[in-house]
């Protein structure tokens, strides 16, 4: 009984004890430490100066024991949270952060207890004896977490880790003074959010490349539009930003993180008629072409000889019906792609002729469409299209065959270089607020409400259909008139213009007659190469030709117009006068398109380009 009894003493006096200390620590915030008196802080808790008299042996000692609970508090905070993450040495940095602005270990009044001691600390032996040690293992902590994320990546030359430890630290500390005025208004999303741009900044190759550690924490990759844009609202959707339409840097990370493992469409089977045709596509500093092979199989490669680098394929379509012959020493291939000859091959050393051969590239043929992709990661083509394979299968692609429109130009593949960013080109393709504003022959044809639709994987699927009676436009109106049903679509689709994007640079325009892809590829920044090419069932009537006619000469109008429209945009994107704008609903698919990069290129969510290795 009397040891039940000294138990219960025992919780009473440590309940009390604490209860002072959090009195203290609410004292010290209203009062600071040198207008801190004994009754000010039994005044918060109602016990008496003889009650911190029994606890503590004096004033002073209640004060030691205050900042140490807050020390220990803070440290064991710290710790647990790295402890708990994952070993990665980015995950772990990104745990301190949350930890250090975590509500409670950075509540206002112990903020307020940490600063009130600091300026005492220089010449107090125990007050530097509580904060010293704790002090120096954090920002030890943090130095070595940052050494790791540059020694992984083996940086040590290039990036001081010890100053950019510095700089976050520094961040942390700021953030702190910042909640001492603030108080409870101070907004620690914003503050978290501003930490992983920093680190997004100063370690771009850990953070902005690996955006699933974010997605691990269930917080968004570093955005300082979301974060620092005036009037964040939920309903505000915001674009890129302006820099990212003219940098070099970005350029190079786009080719890195979009290109590189997305399906390029090269051209139609029935491009190649026979064997020995290719077609070359080129893209960045890569070169390809596909060949059909003496089986009538189709073969992805890229376009350099494994003696010395020389091209094999010289023109943008042509045929090699026997074997491929590099024009520089006269290596020669198959179509299968093995090395068959050299020139003078008495003076090579013994080799493996097979590891010579042409290098391949993955290759996927959709319901008659030829795409390749130099990385072989992500889904197929038939996965992207999924979602709207019923509504493609129905025009029939597969049996058709290139039409050279003399509005076009002719014959082959339709070029043209112009000085519009491709993301310009493709925001402006994907969005049809601009409409009834930019397109008055479109619009005399076509009505206004479109079905929009962002689909999984990079796809988009934008549709409309006609007026029943145009006006006001001579091709409209023809075009409408002689417009014939087409057996093998639904009714549905019979009067329908639809469109189909698959990010990053892939177009198809399906119109009841006729179909052609659109491709937008980069060729520096603001800057672009648009090829193109119509393809039709077989049909050679007089009507169908019209109507093919009729219908290149108004998408050829529109081609013309958006070309003027982009041009102007992307003026006004090199201008100091913008930097980012926002979206309406009737852009929904712009906002696909760019929160496609944005996950993919972390760095695009920055308002400004960032400083280190971008
Ligand atoms: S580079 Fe092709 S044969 Fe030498
Ligand atoms: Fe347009």
């Amino acid at each position: 009984m009397a040891q039940t009894q000294t138990g219960i003493t025992q919780v009473i006096q440590s309940e009390r004890k604490r209860l002072l200390i959090e009195a203290t620590i609410t004292a010290i915030n209203e009062h600071g430490l040198s207008n801190l008196t004994l009754a000010k802080i039994t005044g918060h808790v109602g016990m008496t100066a003889g009650t911190v008299s029994f606890h503590f042996d004096s004033k002073e000692s209640l004060l030691l024991e205050t900042l140490k609970f807050v020390a220990e508090e803070f440290e064991h905070e710290i710790n647990l949270a790295i402890d708990n993450s994952d070993h990665d040495a980015g995950m772990r940095l990104c745990s301190l952060i949350e930890a250090n602005l975590d509500a409670r270990v950075s509540e206002t009044r112990k903020v307020a207890v940490w600063y009130a001691f600091l300026s005492e600390t220089r010449t107090r032996k125990d007050y530097q004896e509580i904060c010293g040690d704790r002090d120096k293992a954090y920002y030890k902590k943090i130095r070595e977490l940052c050494e790791q994320i540059v020694e992984e990546a083996g940086k040590q030359n290039l990036v001081s880790a010890d100053i950019l430890a510095d700089g976050l630290a520094g961040m942390l500390d700021g953030f702190w003074s910042d909640i001492l005025f603030s108080g409870d208004s101070f907004d620690r999303e914003n503050a978290k959010q501003r930490c992983y741009l920093y680190l997004a900044n100063v370690f771009p190759w850990r953070f902005p490349l690996d955006q699933q550690s974010f997605e691990k924490k269930n917080t968004e990759a570093p955005s300082n539009l979301e974060a620092l844009a005036p009037q964040s609202s939920e309903q505000i959707i915001y674009t890129l930003p302006s820099w990212v339409y003219n940098n070099h840097a970005f350029f190079e990370q786009e080719k890195d993180l979009l290109f590189m493992s997305s399906w390029q469409l090269v051209c139609h089977v029935n491009d190649l008629p026979e064997v020995g045709s290719y077609v070359r596509y080129d893209m960045f500093n890569e070169r390809a072409f596909v060949i059909r092979d003496k089986d009538d199989k189709i073969h992805a490669y890229q376009n350099v000889c494994s003696h010395r680098a020389h091209t094999i394929v010289q023109n943008q379509a042509g045929s090699c019906p026997g074997r491929l012959t590099c024009p520089y020493h006269g290596w020669t291939y198959s179509l299968d792609g093995k090395r068959i000859g050299i020139s003078d091959s008495e003076t090579f050393r013994e080799h493996d002729k097979n590891q010579f051969g042409l290098k391949r590239l993955d290759l996927e043929i959709y319901l008659g469409f030829i795409f390749i992709r130099y990385r072989p990661e992500g889904p197929t083509v038939a996965e992207c299209f999924a979602p709207v394979a019923k509504e493609f299968k129905a025009y029939r692609t597969e049996e058709m065959h290139a039409v050279d429109s003399k509005v076009y130009g002719g014959s082959q593949f339709w070029t043209e270089v112009i000085d519009i960013d491709w993301k310009n080109g493709l925001e402006n393709y994907v969005e049809d607020y601009h409409f009834s504003m930019g397109h008055k022959g479109l619009s005399a044809l076509m009505k206004p409400e479109y079905d929009r639709e962002p689909l999984p994987n990079g796809v988009c699927r934008l549709s409309h259909e006609m007026h029943d009676a145009p006006r006001n436009n001579w091709s409209a109106e023809r075009y409408r008139k002689l417009l014939p049903e087409f057996e093998h679509l639904p009714d549905n689709m019979q009067k329908r213009w639809t469109y189909y994007t698959l990010f990053p640079n892939t177009f198809f325009d399906m119109f009841p007659e006729q179909m052609d892809f659109m491709q937008m590829i980069p060729l520096a920044p603001g800057k672009m190469l648009l090829r193109s090419r119509s393809y039709a069932l077989p049909d050679d009537s007089r009507t169908v030709n019209a109507v093919r006619y009729l219908s290149d000469r108004i998408n050829s109008r529109v081609q013309n117009e958006d070309n003027v429209l982009c041009a102007e945009v992307q003026k006004g994107l090199h201008t100091s006068g913008y930097e980012y704008g926002i979206l309406s609903d009737k852009e929904v698919l712009v906002k696909h398109f760019q929160d496609w990069i944005r996950k993919r290129v972390p760095v695009s969510r920055l308002l400004e380009p960032p400083q280190i290795g971008a």
